[in-house]
Order: C-alpha cells, then sequence, then structure tokens
C-alpha cells in the first residue's frame, strides 16, 4: 500500500482521496481553503454525492485518510500525488491552468525524489509537459491519469470504471501507478500522456455528440409523426449503437461537457484542424434551450409575457445539487427574457442557497409551490421523484394545468387522465 497526497477537494479530488483510502492507501488530502478542511475533519462533506460521506467517514476513522490546508503540507511523504485542481473555461475557449501551474509550482519544492505526480484534472494535450515544468524538477516523474467519474454516481464509477487510463513517457512510473488500482479489476490502457489527454476530451466529445444527435432526432421525430422513445429502442439493440446517452432533454450541461467539447474544438484548431462536426454539435445544444423555450411559449398559447411558470428541476441533471451550466437554468433564463415569471422547486437545492447561478429565480421548498396559481409546469431535471407526486393535485392548484415535459419523464397518458395537457420531446 502506498502513501498518498491529493491536491485539491471538489468532485474528482474527494472521491479520488476517499476510495483511494477505501483501497487500503494512506491519503492526505489538501485544499486552500480553511473552511472546507476543517468541514472535512469532522467528517462533513461539502458537496452532494451518492456514497461519498460514508467513504469519507470510513477513511478518517481507520486513520488512513486526513485533510491538511495548503498543497505543500501534504506531498512531503507522498510517494504519488494526484493533482485535482479545477481546469476552468478560459476566455477564448481553452482550458485555463492557472490553477494547475500553481499548485504544481507550490509542492514542486517539497516531493520526495522519485514521487510520481498524476494529473487527474482535464488538460490540453501536452499538459504533461505543463507540470513538469512548473514541479521545476528532475527526479520525478509526471503521468497523465484522466478521471471519467459521473457527477452523482461518482463513487459507484470509481470502484467500478470502464476503463483506466495511465499516459506516461516512463514505462516504470505507469506500472507503478497501475500498481496503487490493481484491486478494482478493470482494463487498464498504458499509454503515451497525449495520447491519454486526448482520450478524455474525445470520450467527452463523443458523448455530447451522441446526446446532441438524440435531441436533434427528437426534433425530427417531431417533424415527421414518429415517436423518439420507439426510434431509440430500434436503434439500441445494434450493439453499435447501444442504449446509453441517447435520452433526449433540454440540451447537456455540467461542469465538463460544455467546457470540454470547446477544448476539443479549441485544440484542433490550435493544430489547423477545424472539427466542424463537433460546432454543430455545439450549435445543437445552445439551439436545443431556446427550442424548449419556445415550447413552453407555444404551449401557453404563444406569449409568455406576464404568465407565471413553475419550474421543476435546477440541476444540470439529476442526483447531484450541481448547478454549473445547468441546461434547467439555461432555459428558466430564456423563460424570463420572453417575460415568464419562473418559479422552481428542486429535491436538491433548498431555497436560499446564495448561488450566483441562481440569481433572481424564486426557489421554493415543496413541488407543489411553485405550481399555484401557474400557466403551465415545465419539467427540466429528470428526478425520479417527479414521477410519483399527485398529479390531480398540481392540476388543482394551476390556473391551467399544462405540463412541458423536457426529459420525457412523465407518463403521458398518466397525467392526461388527470386533466392535463401534456408536451413531450420526440413524441405526442
Ligand atoms: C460527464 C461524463 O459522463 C464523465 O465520464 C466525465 O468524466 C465528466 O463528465 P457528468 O458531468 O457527471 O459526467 O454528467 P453526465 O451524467 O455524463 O451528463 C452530462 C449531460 O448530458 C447532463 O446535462 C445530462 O442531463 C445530459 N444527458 C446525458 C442527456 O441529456 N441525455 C442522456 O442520455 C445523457
Amino acid at each position: 500500500m502506498s502513501t498518498i497526497a491529493v491536491i485539491g477537494t471538489g468532485y474528482v479530488g474527494l472521491t479520488t482521496g476517499a476510495y483511494l483510502a477505501h483501497l487500503g492507501h494512506t491519503v492526505v488530502c489538501a485544499d486552500v481553503v480553511p473552511d472546507k478542511i476543517e468541514m472535512l475533519n469532522r467528517g462533513e462533506v461539502p458537496i452532494f454525492e451518492a456514497g461519498l460521506d460514508e467513504l469519507v467517514r470510513e477513511g478518517l476513522d481507520s486513520g488512513r485518510l486526513s485533510f491538511v490546508l495548503g498543497d505543500e503540507h501534504a506531498v512531503e511523504e507522498a510517494e504519488f500525488v494526484f493533482l485535482c485542481v479545477q481546469t476552468p473555461q478560459g476566455d477564448d475557449g481553452s482550458a485555463d491552468l492557472t490553477y494547475v501551474r500553481q499548485a504544481a509550482a507550490d509542492i514542486g519544492p517539497h516531493l520526495k525524489p522519485e514521487c510520481v505526480v498524476i494529473n487527474k484534472s482535464t488538460v490540453p494535450v501536452g499538459s504533461t509537459r505543463v507540470v513538469e515544468q512548473a514541479l521545476g524538477r528532475d527526479d520525478v516523474f509526471v503521468v497523465s491519469n484522466p478521471e471519467f467519474l459521473r457527477e452523482g454516481s461518482a463513487v459507484y464509477d470509481c470502484l467500478n470504471p470502464d476503463r483506466i487510463v495511465i499516459g506516461s513517457d516512463d514505462q516504470a512510473a505507469a506500472m507503478r501507478v497501475r500498481e496503487l488500482f490493481e484491486s478494482l479489476r478493470a482494463p487498464v490502457v498504458i499509454t503515451d500522456p497525449a495520447s491519454a489527454e486526448t482520450i478524455k476530451y474525445a470520450s467527452n466529445a463523443f458523448l455530447a455528440t451522441k446526446v446532441s444527435f438524440v435531441n436533434a432526432l427528437a426534433n425530427v421525430c417531431e417533424a415527421v409523426g414518429a415517436d423518439v422513445r420507439e426510434v431509440v429502442l430500434g436503434m439500441g439493440y445494434d450493439k453499435r449503437i447501444g442504449f446509453e446517452f441517447l435520452k433526449p432533454g433540454p440540451g447537456w450541461g455540467g461542469s465538463c461537457f460544455p467546457k470540454d467539447t470547446r477544448a476539443m474544438v479549441r485544440i484542433a484548431e490550435d493544430a489547423g484542424y477545424d472539427f466542424g462536426m463537433l460546432k454543430g454539435v455545439i450549435t445543437v445544444n445552445d439551439e436545443q434551450y431556446e427550442r424548449m423555450a419556445s415550447k413552453v411559449e407555444r404551449a401557453v398559447g404563444g406569449s409568455l409575457e406576464g404568465k407565471i411558470v413553475a419550474a421543476w428541476g435546477l440541476s444540470f441533471k439529476a442526483r447531484t445539487d450541481d448547478l454549473r451550466d445547468s441546461p434547467a437554468i439555461e432555459v428558466i433564463r430564456r423563460l424570463e427574457a420572453r417575460g415568464g415569471k419562473v418559479r422552481a422547486y428542486d429535491p436538491a437545492i433548498k431555497p436560499g442557497r446564495g448561488a450566483a447561478a441562481l440569481e433572481g429565480i424564486d426557489v421554493c421548498s415543496d413541488p407543489y409551490a411553485p405550481c399555484e396559481g401557474a400557466d403551465v409546469l415545465v419539467v427540466l431535471t429528470e428526478w425520479d421523484e417527479f414521477r410519483w407526486l399527485e398529479f390531480a393535485t398540481v392540476a388543482g392548484l394551476m390556473r391551467a394545468p399544462v405540463i412541458v415535459d423536457t426529459r420525457n419523464l412523465l407518463e403521458p397518458a398518466a397525467v392526461r387522465r388527470r386533466g392535463f395537457s401534456y408536451v413531450g420531446l420526440g413524441r405526442e
């Protein structure tokens, strides 16, 4: 078992630290935010992620997991250091490496010789070199090991990965990293750093392409009178296509897809290739938010001016409280721009949460409250609990019982029986 430091305690860093301790390693996680470190040392997890609380507590109780303030204190004993700091989208679409560079520069002088620094942050191709330079050391190794976890099932994904990708110029360093994950029994792809970095972008760009494809397909289905659910069912049995990631929705969002698809376009552009197809994928997504707003506008009779809109869902997908680049909020902003007054409910978002993304949105504490006197109910996030609410009660509360279901979450026949007019995506 190894001694590991993890730099950054966001979704990726905290989950990585907690599951590596669960695998039996000794892990010190570092962050620069004092409040976060204090909370974590008390066993309180600042993010909403299934199973993460238990894993953090297990790590603290076993003594294998600890949290410290400041990067340099975490790395002094470490054989491996995971860099898990954020790589936000820069002004020109490329990933901003400021935090990665800063973290590497901070830890460089404190590393033990032969230490392996592992980059888990999603970074442009060639960033392994950037980290090497920022570390300023020629007696340590830098390896790329992109993370593919999904928010909402991060712990499960870490413990049951589809594959582990390790990019390194040094075979021995790659094998040392591989040993860390030995007990996971997942296929391991050992490759060069540039390929490893590209795998991460290509995977997210491809998944975004699937979603944009099915969203565009839903538009065609509406136009020709086909049912997108039947079409996807018929396509999905083809093993080359599959059923995954072909659910139409209000557009893709979250902390990864928007920045990674744009970064991939930019990486290609910088290398002299115009990735027009991926630009199209992004355009379809931007148009999807607008399309959803138009759907709602039509459902209320052609104008949203002065209309009350009840919105179910704010997070970018179900089972997370993450609001970053949430399609739900993108659609809400467009409804507001067309004159609608939006009141929202989300099971993971408490009223009064001071997030900038929510500014001006009236957030309610139960799903029925926003429906009082509403002209339309819009389902924006696919929370399962929305399917089991009392629709007869909802209909009674609303001024007009109209539902626009941008996730095809509800059963049209069931809500129609309760007096609703129902509009879904790509189906009657
Ligand atoms: C994603 C990738 O799945 C993960 O491998 C990567 O490393 C990080 O980014 P995550 O951000 O948690 O994970 O979101 P994901 O579950 O993949 O969903 C992305 C977006 O696509 C969401 O907005 C979601 O609502 C949307 N989506 C997904 C659809 O609209 N339809 C689908 O069928 C699937």
